[in-house]
């Protein structure tokens, strides 16, 4: 021994297991937010890209307190196992908050899940065998992507425009997919605020899409971490209200409290619930009573309404500052969602240009978006970007579109000269 600190192991360049991994692992890829990260974080890039939410808005010493109170008076409780179903007194209070979509469910209902996440996680688990078939938006959720591809499902995206997901493509996906022979197994949409679009489906298409489901038998998987975070009037009415056997609604607090506490819920019908909290069990045994406990007392003793009212404010000053700068910035070519809420920009390039291709000179031009890529199974989706307004402030999000602005005129330019460019892959 020479007394010097020596690394356990080299980092391995080959990996040596390459052989050994189940089908299922080889589908497991980094997203293209993923690999985003850590170039994005770096403070003279202003990043539209990560989908954050802005939590230091939170009253973070109030936070505190009512944390090292819960150690001091409950501390045996929260530091020990729970339920796989969660604490019921957070499933009360988690009843409380889906009352404001017009949800009507018992504590029962509900399962609590690591962020709405593992509940995607586990639903695909106990509904998908390799090769089935879920249908999803076009684009969709990136995490709900990389869930489904884990469990080997083939992903079928339906056509949205700004009303959200159109009932007749659904019909006609629902369609193809019996004409080949195959079933989908559910239906997922985020209809509010959708991440990535912006888009929200409207109130006059919930029903025929519920009917349309229903028929045919296909289970709807409604995800909607956004849904208290509208701009204007109340919140909309969940597709779960109006067809407690046909939904499984997936909740989450990540974005109207806090991330990092991942705390999420499903509430699903009977049988679904039973299958979840066995799943739930053989992934984690239970979740964090800490968290879940944090997260009750936080409604039980905070202004929780009014810092989600706090909350929308921000967010709505931010998107404000965006959609005013890609109005005054943006080549003519360029067109982009106007969200009611929510994070997300869903931004058209002028054609030729490819989000994909174009990254790179974005970053070295020090601003930062996600690729369109990254939101469709197949790869497509390159003519299109998503920005994120979120976590810059009103001034760096001015400064972002101004970067992205004559990044995109640079690549029209080329396109002009040279035709379209190509990604490196
Ligand atoms: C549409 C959608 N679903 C689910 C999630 C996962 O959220 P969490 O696991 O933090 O609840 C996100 C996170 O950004 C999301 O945008």
């Amino acid at each position: 021994m020479t007394g010097e600190q020596q690394p356990i192991s080299q980092p391995q360049r080959i990996d040596r297991y390459v052989g050994q991994y189940a089908e299922r692992a080889v589908g497991m890829v980094a997203s293209e937010i993923r690999a985003l990260f850590a170039v994005a974080a770096r403070p003279e890039i202003v990043s539209l890209a990560g989908g954050s939410p802005y939590v230091s808005a939170l009253p973070l010493d109030a936070v505190g307190d009512m944390v090292g109170q819960l150690v001091a008076t409950q501390g045996a409780t929260a530091l020990q196992y729970c339920t796989a179903q969660g604490d019921a007194g957070l499933r009360e209070r988690i009843c409380d908050v889906m009352e404001l979509e017009q949800v009507r469910a018992h504590p029962d209902e509900i399962v609590v899940t690591v962020g709405s996440q593992q509940a995607l996680d586990l639903l695909t688990r106990i509904f998908i065998d390799p090769g089935d078939v879920i249908l999803v938006e076009a684009p969709s959720y990136v995490g709900a992507l990389g869930a489904f591809a884990s469990y080997q499902a083939d992903v079928v995206h339906v056509a949205m425009d700004d009303d959200g997901l159109i009932p007749e493509a659904l019909e006609e996906a629902i369609r193809r997919t019996a004409a080949a022979g195959r079933k989908a197994k559910f239906l997922y949409t985020v209809p509010n605020f959708q991440n990535p679009a912006g888009v929200t489906l409207a109130a006059g298409r919930r029903p025929r899409i519920l009917d349309i489901c229903r028929r045919a038998g296909l289970l709807v998987v409604e995800d909607n971490p956004y849904g208290l975070l509208g701009f204007d009037g109340e919140p909309m009415r969940a597709l779960r209200a109006d067809d407690a056997d046909g939904v499984v609604y997936l909740g989450s607090f990540s974005k109207t409290i806090a991330a990092g506490l991942r705390v999420g819920w499903a509430v699903a019908p009977t049988a679904i619930r039973e299958k979840l909290i066995l799943a739930a069990e053989s992934a984690v045994l239970c979740h964090s009573s800490f968290s879940q406990l944090t997260v009750r007392e936080y409604l039980n003793t905070q202004p929780w309404l009014e810092q989600i009212k706090d909350f929308r404010e921000l967010y709505r000053e931010r998107r404000h500052a965006m959609l005013g700068a890609l109005a005054r910035m943006m080549p003519p070519e360029c067109h982009w969602t106007h969200p009611g809420g929510g994070f997300f920009v869903w931004l058209t390039l002028p054609d030729g240009i490819n989000s994909k291709a174009m990254l790179p000179r974005a970053i070295s031009s020090r601003v930062a978006y996600v690729p369109g890529t990254g939101f469709y199974a197949d790869g497509s989706g390159a003519q299109y970007a998503r920005l994120c307004y979120s976590l810059p402030t009103p001034d760096r999000i001015n400064e972002g579109i101004r970067r992205l602005t004559s990044v995109i005129e640079t690549e029209v330019q080329l396109r002009d000269d040279f035709g379209p460019a190509r990604p490196v892959s």
